[in-house]
């Protein structure tokens, strides 16, 4: 399996990718919030994705017991020719019990359908499932009814604070401002795509959740912490995009997110962070790598496992630090607790994401405790080595 990926993926990387199909992005004024921005189909190929988490408090040194759902239009990652027996609408369940017992499924759907009402927005992937987000964006529930794939039940996220996009702007969910439009002949066409084409959508920027699941037939019930956002692109990630960090954690009062995407063939690296306390947004910016002193974020894996499930050297947590444009630094250290591939679901050598702890806050201060949900999406299968401590 390892060995037949790398294989796909090596071929890929080394072959031009062609842009076929590409959908045009719509304009985001016109789309509600949490909706459908583009209309993935088979026929073409983009992705758009809603995601979410609930975690809980671990017991003992077991990871924290969670879910995460990823309602599918389309596929993030195509490392090879299309397969037509794929369905083209899914739902992707990852979890763990809170007795470390890791759970995932596949739960194909017939159809994959957003519709809105205002801002209120209904999914419904039939044969798995669907959600609903209420029209002020303030809840979020997810229902999976697919008993004979072992799912039954409802996770609700209730916000925290007010939704964003990527930029410190309500006017659109891409991250074209963070280049300048005479650049634009300079650009590839992977880091246009990245750049102007890419959306995301946070809704829920952290959550009180609410899990009451029946899983194979065993409970999974709980009170924790949540997150919901969306993503879309007209191409697979793999055909834009080298390497993508992403981390979101709610750590005492604090709500904070990022995103650390390197394009493929390229050294702009995109960084976008959000810091929130207590609902008020201290940070929310999007920027090139290296190009600000303030109001910008840093993102830096450390620790080193090597993973036998997935084949490569994985870090195993990320420090992520907050510099405010009046130059206050906050720093969080998000971990996944030592734990390994027993914290680790999915596993794959492009898709990597951790449940744990974090810890942090303003620098300075007595750090404030919580939970994560941490991601290395690879599909440029980078080689990835700790960095020298800081
Ligand atoms: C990346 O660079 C390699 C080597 O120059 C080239 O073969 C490949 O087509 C490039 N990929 C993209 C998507 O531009
Ligand atoms: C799929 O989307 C393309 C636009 O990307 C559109 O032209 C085509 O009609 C759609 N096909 C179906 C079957 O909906
Ligand atoms: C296509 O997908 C089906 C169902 O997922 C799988 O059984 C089959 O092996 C796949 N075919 C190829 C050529 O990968
Ligand atoms: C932009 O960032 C500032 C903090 O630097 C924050 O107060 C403001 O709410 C943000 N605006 C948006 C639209 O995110
Ligand atoms: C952990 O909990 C799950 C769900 O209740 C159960 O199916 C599994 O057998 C448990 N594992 C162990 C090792 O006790
Ligand atoms: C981050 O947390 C881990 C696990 O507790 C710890 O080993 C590591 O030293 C911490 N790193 C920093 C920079 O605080």
């Amino acid at each position: 399996m390892f060995h037949n990926l790398l294989r796909v993926g090596l071929v890929l990387a080394s072959s031009s990718f062609v842009f076929a199909h590409a959908v045009n992005r719509q304009g985001a004024t016109s789309t509600p919030f949490d909706g459908q921005y583009l209309h993935p189909n088979s026929s073409n190929e983009a992705v758009e994705w809603w995601w979410g988490q609930a975690i809980a408090q671990p017991v003992g040194n077991n990871p924290p017991a969670a879910f995460q759902y990823l309602f599918y239009q389309g596929y993030p990652f195509v490392l090879g020719p299309p397969n037509a027996s794929n369905p083209e609408f899914y739902v992707v369940i990852n979890g763990f019990f809170p007795n470390g017992t890791q759970f995932s499924a596949t739960i194909p759907a017939t159809t994959g359908t957003v519709t809105a009402v205002g801002q209120a927005v209904t999914g419904t992937w039939k044969g798995a499932g669907g959600f609903q987000g209420s029209s002020d964006l303030s809840t979020f529930t997810v229902t999976l009814d697919a008993p004979e794939y072992g799912f039954v039940g409802t996770v609700k996220l209730t916000s925290n604070a007010a939704s964003h996009y990527g930029c410190n702007t309500t006017a659109g969910p891409y991250f074209d401002s963070l280049v300048s439009s005479d650049s634009d002949t300079a650009l590839s066409e992977a880091e246009s795509i990245l750049f102007k084409q890419l959306g995301w959508a946070v809704s829920i920027p952290g959550a009180v959740s609410e899990v009451d699941m029946t899983i194979n037939g065993s409970p999974l019930k709980f009170t924790g912490q949540g997150y919901h956002d969306a993503n879309w692109a007209p191409v697979p990630l793999n055909a834009v995009v080298d390497t993508w960090y992403f981390g979101t954690a709610t750590v005492g009062d604090y709500d904070l997110s990022y995103i650390s995407v390197a394009p493929v063939n390229s050294t702009k690296v995109l960084n976008t962070g959000y810091l929130s306390h207590k609902g008020v947004v201290l940070q929310n910016q999007c920027s090139l790598d290296g190009t600000k002193t303030t109001d910008h974020s840093v993102v830096t894996p450390y620790g080193l496992y090597s993973d036998e499930v997935s084949g490569v050297d994985v870090p195993t947590g990320y420090i992520v630090k907050y510099i405010l444009e009046n130059g206050d630094r906050y720093s969080f250290n998000l971990t996944s607790g030592g734990l390994g591939s027993a914290a680790q679901n999915p596993d794959q050598i492009v898709y990597h994401r951790w449940v744990g702890t974090a810890s942090g806050g303003k620098v300075g201060e007595v750090p404030a405790e919580g939970l994560t949900v941490f991601e290395w999406l690879n599909p440029g299968l980078a080689v990835y080595s700790p960095a020298p401590q800081a």
